[in-house]
This record gives structure tokens, C-alpha cells and sequence, in this order.
């Protein structure tokens, strides 16, 4: 384990196991449509590699930044959303499916479905690594979740405490001393 992290709270096998079961569930789901897989940049990176390649099923990737921690460890709740780059093409009629790495406020989330959900999709569902329960601010429907996680700050697998701790292939609890 790194030594900036107080513990472990879902080792690589873990991840990996819930993320096959995911992508086999979102596979069945979506057999036949070809959906439109919309990642989160840059937190569900890691998740998203892992979970379309869990999925034996034709998928479109498409991606789209979202930024509002800056450097700390509360959501500031001015989310800055970049759909410019690669969400131009449209979307009508498409079925989309949005992968982020966790809910945490849900601000984020809100303002993305928000987002899509104007240009017409034929569906639009969230998929989530991780959720916290503890701090809902917006409400948001997440249709897949990989585990319900506490409510401490995380890192690892995409996961990060200003752009640090991303690849680790595991998830933990920061030591709240890197931090203050
Ligand atoms: P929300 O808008 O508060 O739901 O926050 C969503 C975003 O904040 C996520 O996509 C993450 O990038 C980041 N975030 C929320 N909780 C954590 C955490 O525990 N560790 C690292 N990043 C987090
Ligand atoms: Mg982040």
C-alpha cells in the first residue's frame, strides 16, 4: 500500500471482479444498439478502459471533461464542463450511457445529464465506479454503481488528490495530514 493512504478499501481484485460483473450487466443491457459511451475526463479513465473491455458488445467512446475540485478535497460546486471536443457530433436518438469515476455532491453529474439530456438522446443512463451516500447536493439517478462507498476522500484507480494517485490500481483512504 502507498504510504500516503491510511487504508485500503477495495483491492485490484475487487475492482476488477465488480468491474467484469458491470461490463457483462451493461453488455446485456445494451445488446443489439451500439450505445454511446460517454467518459468523464479524467477520473473514470481507468474504469472506463476496464469496463468496455468487460463488455462483449459494440460500443462508441466519446469524452468529456469535467473539472471542480482544482486542487482540493470538497467539490466546489462551480463545475466547469468542456463538451467542445468531442461531443460536436450529435446525439439524437442515440442510446447514451455516461461513465464517471464517483458521485460524491452529485453536482457534476447533474449539470452532465442536464447537458445531454437536451440534445434528444433515445436514452441516458450514469454509470458509476463509486458512491458516496453521505453528501448528496444535487439529485442525480446513477442506473449503475459498482460498490457504495464511505464517505472519506479516495484515491486510486483514476481517482485523484490534485492530479496525484491516479494509477494506482487499487482504492484507499487518503491520509487526511497530505491534505490540511
Ligand atoms: P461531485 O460533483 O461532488 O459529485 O463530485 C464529482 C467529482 O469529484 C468526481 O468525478 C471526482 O472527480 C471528484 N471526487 C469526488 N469524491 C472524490 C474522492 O473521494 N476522491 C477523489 N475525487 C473525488
Ligand atoms: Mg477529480
Amino acid at each position: 500500500m502507498h504510504e500516503d493512504l491510511s487504508r485500503v478499501v477495495y483491492s485490484e481484485d475487487e475492482i476488477q471482479r465488480r468491474v467484469r460483473e458491470l461490463g457483462a450487466e451493461l453488455a446485456r443491457e445494451y445488446a443489439g444498439v451500439r450505445p454511446l459511451i460517454v467518459g468523464i475526463l479524467k477520473g473514470s479513465f481507468f474504469f472506463l478502459a476496464d469496463l468496455v473491455r468487460a463488455m462483449d458488445a459494440p460500443v462508441e467512446l466519446r469524452f468529456l471533461k469535467a473539472s471542480s475540485y482544482g486542487a482540493g478535497t470538497v467539490t466546489s460546486g462551480n463545475v466547469v464542463i468542456d463538451i467542445a471536443s468531442d461531443l460536436q457530433a450529435d446525439i439524437s436518438g442515440r442510446h447514451v450511457l455516461v461513465v464517471d469515476d464517483i458521485i460524491d455532491t452529485g453536482v457534476t453529474l447533474r449539470r452532465i445529464v442536464d447537458l445531454l439530456a437536451e440534445k434528444n438522446p433515445a436514452s441516458l443512463k450514469v454509470c458509476v465506479l463509486l458512491t458516496k451516500t453521505a453528501a448528496r447536493r444535487a439529485e442525480v439517478r446513477h442506473d449503475y454503481a459498482g460498490f457504495v462507498c464511505p464517505p472519506e476522500f479516495l484515491v486510486g484507480y483514476g481517482l485523484d488528490y490534485a492530479e496525484r494517485y491516479r494509477n494506482l490500481p487499487y482504492i484507499g483512504v487518503l491520509r487526511p495530514e497530505i491534505y490540511i
